[in-house]
């Protein structure tokens, strides 16, 4: 894993589906005042549709292709200071892995799956969850990708019990000392 003062000054968000990406990113853009780079949106902005309708029309390895693009563009990008918020399955990819850990402060956002299966329940926007056990569907896909969310973290976040404010707050606090701190070790299980 890159130490601090190798890695670009960002904040970058992981974590899975419903465990609250956008809305500490919106927060952390607030409090901070850097830009707020939303993967999914920059995707859905590009393909001129919503992710729902890429996977159905494209297919999801096309979308996987399109996350990959964006993701290697932010870490090629020369301006740093950004939030950036990734969409849930942008660990599967080995290369995406690597991408993520040189372009910042990696932030693991999580939640138990029947707390994601509430919060997910009424928003149809996401396509992997439309099954008909979306219980089971986020159980598997949560023990699938865990060990790839580890492995790019630098903080793990538990967010239940937390509004976004408190979320937020925390993990400006931890940027900081990482940033102006000595090395870190690899993110370890509470
Ligand atoms: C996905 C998560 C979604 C979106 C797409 C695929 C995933 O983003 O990128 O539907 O594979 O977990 P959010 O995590 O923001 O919902």
């Amino acid at each position: 894993m890159q130490q601090p003062a190798t890695l670009p000054n960002n904040i970058v968000l992981i974590g899975f589906m419903g465990c609250g990406k956008s809305t500490v990113g919106r927060e952390l853009r607030r409090l901070l005042g850097y830009p707020l780079v939303d993967m999914d949106a920059v995707i859905e902005e590009r393909a001129g549709k919503p992710i729902a309708r890429i996977f159905a029309e494209d297919g999801e390895a096309a979308f996987r292709d399109m996350e990959c693009e964006v993701l290697e563009e932010l870490v090629g990008a020369a301006d740093t200071g950004r939030i950036i918020a990734t969409g849930g399955g942008v660990v599967e990819r080995t290369e995406n892995r690597a991408c993520l850990q040189r372009l910042g402060y990696v932030v693991w956002l999580c939640a138990p799956p029947a707390v994601i299966l509430r919060r997910t329940r009424k928003n149809q926007e996401r396509p992997l969850l439309h099954t008909e056990d979306p219980g089971a569907r986020i159980k598997s896909l949560l023990a699938q990708r865990e060990p790839w969310y580890r492995e790019c973290a630098h903080l793990k976040v538990d967010t239940v019990g937390l509004n976004s404010s408190e979320i937020a707050t925390g993990i400006l606090e931890s940027a900081r000392y990482f940033f102006a701190g000595p090395a870190q070790p690899p993110c370890k299980e509470p």
